[in-house]
Parts: C-alpha cells; sequence; structure tokens
C-alpha cells in the first residue's frame, strides 16, 4: 500500500493534531510541514514553540478527558502525536479502540509510559529487563520502609513527573522526610506515588533512538536504531548531549536487545528515546519515551534525517534512514531568568565557526532553568564538538525588554 499525502486546507489533507507544542513537537511540526502535512498544535498556552509553525493552535487543558474529546471530534485528525506525557491518556485509547484516528506510536505506549509504574513493570516484571531495584510508596510511612528496604544512596521520583520534577537523591535515612516533601510538590497530577529506585553506579548514560516504521516492501514495521547519543544531566535535566557515544561492542548489542524488546512491546510507529545506564558490557534500562527525545536535539546536527524527521516519516508510514553523517554536539541555552519578551544576542560570535547552528525555540516566556534554545556543533572529535557546542551555547545573550 502506497502512502498518499494531500494538500493541506483542502479535503485531501492529512491531518496529524500534536498535542503539546515544545520545542521537540516544533522540529516535528517543521517535519510534517515539509512533507505537506496540515498540523494542529495543541498546549495549556498560546504561542508555544510548535504552535508558532502549525496551520492550526489550541490552548485547553489536555489532562481534561473532555476537553480532549471534542478538541479531536473537532479538528478529525489521521494522526495524533502527543509530544508531553500530562494527557488524558484514557481518550486515547479509546479513540484508537474506535479507529477514529492512529495514535502516534499506540496508544498503550503513550499510556503506560505517563507513569513510571506501568512502564517499569512492563519493562522488568513482564519483559525480564535489567533495571535498578525498585519500590513504589504511596504514603510517607511506605516510604521510610521502600527507601529502608533499597538502601542508600537512593533515587526517588513522583511516579506521574518528568524532567527531574520532585526527584531527588537521597544519601540517608535523615533525608527521607524531606524527600517525601519534596516528591510531594513535583508530581503533575495530585497523586502520591513515587518510586524508590538503587542507584546504578554507571560508567556513562545513552540515549538510544529506536524508530519503529513501515519497510515500503514488506509493509511489515521493523526496528532500526540511531548511533547511541551520550548526555549529561543535572538535577534530572539535560545540559549537553554528543553523538556517537563510544561504547563496547557487546554493550552496544546489549543496548539493542533491551530497545528492541521494550519499544516491540509498547508497538506502533514512530521514535522512542531508550534511556541506558552503562557499565563496561553491562546495560541497564532507565525509561523510554515513545517520542523524540530531548537528547536527541543532536540528531538536527549529526544525521541525514533528524529525529524529527524520522518521526515525521515513520508517523506517515515512510521509508527512514538512521545513518549519522558527522560527530556533534548539542548545548542547552537557557534562559537565566524569568520574564518574557526575552531577547537573544552575540549570535554573530556565536556562530562564527562554520560548523554551529542555534535553534531558539520562541517560548513566549522564560524563567531560570527554562530552555530556551540549543546550540549544535559538528567536529573532528566527540571532545571538540562538546566543546564547540558549549562553547556557542555560551555566547549567546538572553536580555530582558521592558
Ligand atoms: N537509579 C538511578 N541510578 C543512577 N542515576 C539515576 C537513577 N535514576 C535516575 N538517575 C539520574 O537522573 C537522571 C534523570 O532521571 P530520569 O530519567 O528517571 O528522570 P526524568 O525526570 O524522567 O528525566 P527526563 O524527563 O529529563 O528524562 C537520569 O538521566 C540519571 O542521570
Ligand atoms: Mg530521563
Amino acid at each position: 500500500m502506497s502512502v498518499t499525502i494531500g494538500t493541506p486546507l483542502q479535503s485531501s489533507a492529512v491531518k496529524v493534531l500534536l498535542l503539546g507544542s515544545g520545542e521537540l513537537g516544533k522540529e516535528v511540526v517543521i517535519s510534517l510541514q515539509r512533507l505537506g502535512v496540515e498540523v494542529h498544535a495543541a498546549d495549556r498556552y498560546e504561542h508555544a514553540p510548535a504552535m508558532q509553525v502549525a496551520h492550526f493552535s489550541y490552548s485547553l487543558n489536555m489532562a481534561d478527558p473532555q476537553q480532549l474529546k471534542a478538541l479531536i471530534e473537532q479538528v478529525k485528525p489521521q494522526f495524533i502525536v502527543p509530544e508531553i506525557e500530562a494527557i488524558a491518556t484514557e481518550v486515547l485509547l479509546e479513540v484508537e479502540a474506535g479507529q477514529q484516528a492512529v495514535v502516534i506510536p499506540s496508544a498503550k505506549a503513550v499510556n503506560l509510559t505517563m507513569n513510571r509504574e506501568g512502564i517499569r513493570r512492563l519493562a522488568a516484571e513482564e519483559l525480564g529487563l535489567p533495571t535498578s531495584a525498585y519500590r513504589f510508596a504511596d504514603s510517607l510511612e511506605s516510604f521510610r520502609a521502600a527507601c529502608d528496604d533499597i538502601g542508600y544512596p537512593n533515587f526517588v521520583k513522583p511516579v506521574m513527573s518528568s524532567s527531574g520534577k520532585g526527584q531527588s537523591r537521597v544519601k540517608s535515612f535523615d533525608e527521607v522526610d524531606a524527600a517525601w516533601e519534596y516528591a510531594q510538590t513535583g508530581g503533575r497530577v495530585n497523586q502520591g506515588k513515587v518510586i524508590v529506585e538503587s542507584q546504578i553506579d554507571f560508567d556513562f548514560e545513552i540515549t538510544l533512538l529506536a524508530v519503529r516504521a513501515k519497510n515500503p516492501q514488506s509493509g511489515k514495521i521493523e526496528t532500526s536504531f540511531c548511533d547511541p547519543i551520550g548526555h549529561r544531566q543535572d538535577s534530572g535535566d539535560y545540559v549537553e548531549s554528543w553523538q556517537p557515544q563510544p561504547m563496547s561492542p557487546v554493550a552496544l548489542e546489549e543496548s539493542k536487545r533491551i530497545a528492541d524488546k521494550v519499544t516491540a512491546a509498547l508497538g506502533g510507529c514512530g521514535v522512542f528515546g531508550v534511556e541506558l545506564f552503562i557499565k563496561g558490557d553491562q546495560v541497564w534500562f532507565s525509561e523510554v519515551s515513545p517520542r523524540p527525545h530531548d537528547t536527541g536535539l543532536v540528531t538536527l546536527a549529526s544525521q541525514f534525517q533528524s529525529e524529527f524527521e524520522l518521526h515525521a516519516r515513520a508517523i506517515l508510514g515512510l521509508v527512514v534512514n538512521t545513518a549519522r553523517h558527522s560527530v556533534a554536539a548539542s548545548a542547552v541555552i537557557y534562559a537565566g531568568q524569568d520574564g518574557s519578551n526575552l531577547s537573544f544576542s552575540g549570535l554573530d560570535l556565536a556562530l562564527a565557526h562554520p560548523s554551529t547552528d542555534l535553534r531558539l525555540f520562541g517560548k513566549p516566556e522564560g524563567f531560570k532553568r527554562r530552555r530556551m534554545g540549543v546550540a549544535t556543533a559538528r567536529a573532528a572529535t566527540i571532545e571538540e564538538a562538546r566543546e564547540l557546542a558549549q562553547q556557542t551555547a555560551a555566547q549567546v545573550i538572553v536580555n530582558s525588554n521592558p
């Protein structure tokens, strides 16, 4: 079956509804736009990055099933592409079951990964993949017991949270009560449940991007992998990434085996970001995003098809190519201050080196630790690429305006 793409804004249009309109969604929209897709972008606030490049935009509470259902009925998209986790995923399960639209990658994937408990139990208990030791707790008392059980140091995370929110590393019993309090403030919804994980003493961590896409010859869904992406996290948030991350052939094979298993269980078509911890030849599964991954922004500079183009192609049923052409790195640009109407200067200097590039996301409002842009750089070695990307990011000056 060959893929047909119509004309946007006419009855033949292929319509995509993007749920969540951040910087990753913005790049997905640009990729879809290039292929002539009609894009509808939603988020909780107006003028979100992806809305600025979409045909239509909507601000609503996507965690409210009624509001989400009404939007889907209004837009009537062929594809629904979640970009964030805080969505009324039960609506997506219904939509998929009723064949109203295709949910990317699948309603099951979106539903299971929005909650750390769902994906952890699938990976560790059903699929038997190696993970850190873990316990769940939903009261201070059970939390104290879980911490003692797992030992110290450990990692505590609200089951419904991302980007390090409410997360802490607990070094001893003295810190347990404070960690509980902190976790209660960081959850996405007022659900007190947390996961306690034993600390993995890794050499480095990677994101392995896996793409499930239709092979146009066989019509079957196949999984391909990008080269591993190394990254550095600060307070649960990514600050720089690079590709490739060198690793032993054994660890790479094991990483692919784990990524293949977990993405096959989640099903559907699209890009997945599989987060793994590596020590020598040993690999642990950490978590997976059923969508492009923030550390994968580096693929804008390193691959023939960035993770965003790969996602767009996989959504539409087109052939994908995960090959890398360069060694590259990315470095995050933070607002460094609170406020709207920010401006960015120092750009000439930042871009003086010919193998550097910038993305400024156009977020209407910044706060100190908000990601406003990213710098990328290509170089002969990983060290040089990292250095250059960081230098480029550092040269961008964020200014406040009245
Ligand atoms: N069990 C663990 N052992 C060692 N390090 C850990 C563990 N869990 C988390 N970390 C560290 O904390 C980082 C963030 O954890 P995790 O990916 O679970 O949180 P997150 O909030 O989903 O972050 P993001 O949304 O940015 O991926 C990891 O990338 C890793 O550096
Ligand atoms: Mg993570």
